[in-house]
């Protein structure tokens, strides 16, 4: 049996690779097209292991996708391969309508093919499971009940909206063609690998170089906020129990103010590593416009996956951010690596004249 991870080389899917081969034995093929988010030395510790199979690719690559499934025999596909950055999306669209609609519904077609082909009793146990996420449901007003499964979609970002798109498809693929989908809706995941990108390792990698922590418009925006490998716990639970054509939100049970999220980590690395001159880093926080259709609230109700699934968050937020500040200050190199090149024109351009957005 081998499972066939597709963006096992970004964030969550590295962690997701790397979690499941100390959970076990079986094989993971990890299809990835090496966009700029992707990152191979996060696996570097897998190297020679004959348990990970890397293939380098596009999900969109129907011919290549029907070789891997064959070659492999697959008895699942974990679908993490997205354009995953809002703000990217804001600036140029086009790549998250390419890989996350176009490129899920060519890999929705492969893997239908394949499907189709393997004997009854393959077929019955083979999953397609489809990594998501909350920002399909839209925005939240203040004291309105946290998003449940039932909540209607209303993307409001080209990211969020080709998201949606891809959950759409993943759906009437199950509901016209029985392809046995499962769908999780997760919330903003934190921890080690995160790109330098994404709020929280960004306010990390600039408190540490003494550069503006920048807070988009008052951050008082909200966010539910699951350690990484808790997702990963989730999807792992959900492939294994979760029922066909079903979808599971998955989150921490915690909702933070931007603003509230920044203040933690400058409060963290006053302790365990202290500004040279002894002033504490929120002295480095600074106000910038706000992203252009900017969500002002997100939150997870995770009471469905606990429910059916009994699955339930093993970190706090206290916990997990202080397991991710100490990640980051023992990796430091990993940091250097990942924002030389490419991310430094994206920072010049993102955050000009402190503008977020175009
Ligand atoms: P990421 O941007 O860190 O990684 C995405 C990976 O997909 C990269 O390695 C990239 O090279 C690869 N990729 C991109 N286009 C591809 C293509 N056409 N074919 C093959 N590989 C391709 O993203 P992430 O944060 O790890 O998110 C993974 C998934 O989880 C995404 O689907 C995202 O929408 C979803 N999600 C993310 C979060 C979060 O907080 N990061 C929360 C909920 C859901
Ligand atoms: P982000 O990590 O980009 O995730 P998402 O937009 O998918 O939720 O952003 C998390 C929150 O932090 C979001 O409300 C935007 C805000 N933010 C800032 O205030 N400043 C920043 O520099 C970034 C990147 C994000």
């Amino acid at each position: 049996m081998t499972i066939l991870v597709t963006g096992g080389a970004g964030f969550i899917g590295s962690n997701f690779v790397l979690d499941w081969l100390v959970g076990g034995d079986e094989p993971v093929v990890n299809l990835d097209k090496l966009t700029y988010a992707s990152n191979l030395n996060n696996l570097a510790c897998l190297q020679g292991d004959p348990r990970h199979h890397f293939v380098a690719g596009d999900i969109g690559d129907s011919a290549l996708v029907a070789s891997v499934l064959r070659k492999h025999r697959v008895r699942a596909v974990l679908n993490f391969a997205a354009e995953s950055h809002v703000d990217r999306s804001i600036a140029g669209p086009a790549a998250f309508i390419e890989t996350n609609v176009v490129g899920t519904f060519r890999l929705l077609e492969a893997v239908r093919a394949y499907w189709s082909d393997l004997d009854e009793g393959e077929r019955a146990v083979f999953r397609f499971l489809h990594v998501s996420t909350d920002e399909v449901y839209g925005s939240l007003p203040p004291y309105a009940p946290a998003f449940d499964e039932q909540h209607r979609y209303e993307p409001n970002s080209p990211y969020s909206a080709s998201k949606a798109s891809s959950d759409h498809l993943v759906r009437a693929w199950h509901h016209t063609y029985g392809l046995p989908v499962l769908t999780t809706n997760c919330s903003n995941n934190y921890g080690p690998f995160h790109f330098p990108e994404k709020l929280i390792p960004l306010v990390i990698h600039n408190a540490l170089a003494g550069k503006p922590l920048p807070v988009y418009g008052d951050g008082r925006q909200v966010r539910d906020w699951l350690y990484v490998l808790d997702h990963c716990s989730a999807i792992r639970r959900v492939l294994e129990a979760g029922k066909p054509g079903e979808t599971y939100n998955v989150g921490g049970w915690n909702e933070m103010a931007n603003i509230d999220v920044v203040h933690t980590l400058c409060a963290i690395l006053d302790e365990l590593r202290p500004r040279p001159d002894g002033a504490p880093y929120a002295a480095q926080i600074s106000f910038v416009k706000d992203r252009p259709g900017h969500d002002r609230r997100y939150a997870i109700d995770a009471g469905k996956i606990e429910r059916e699934l009994g699955w339930r968050p093993v970190e706090t937020f206290e916990t997990g951010i202080r397991k991710t500040v100490a990640w980051y200050l023992a990796h430091q190199d990993w940091v250097r690596e990942v924002t030389s090149g490419a991310y430094r024109d994206w920072v010049a351009q993102q955050y000009a004249g402190g503008r977020p957005g175009i």
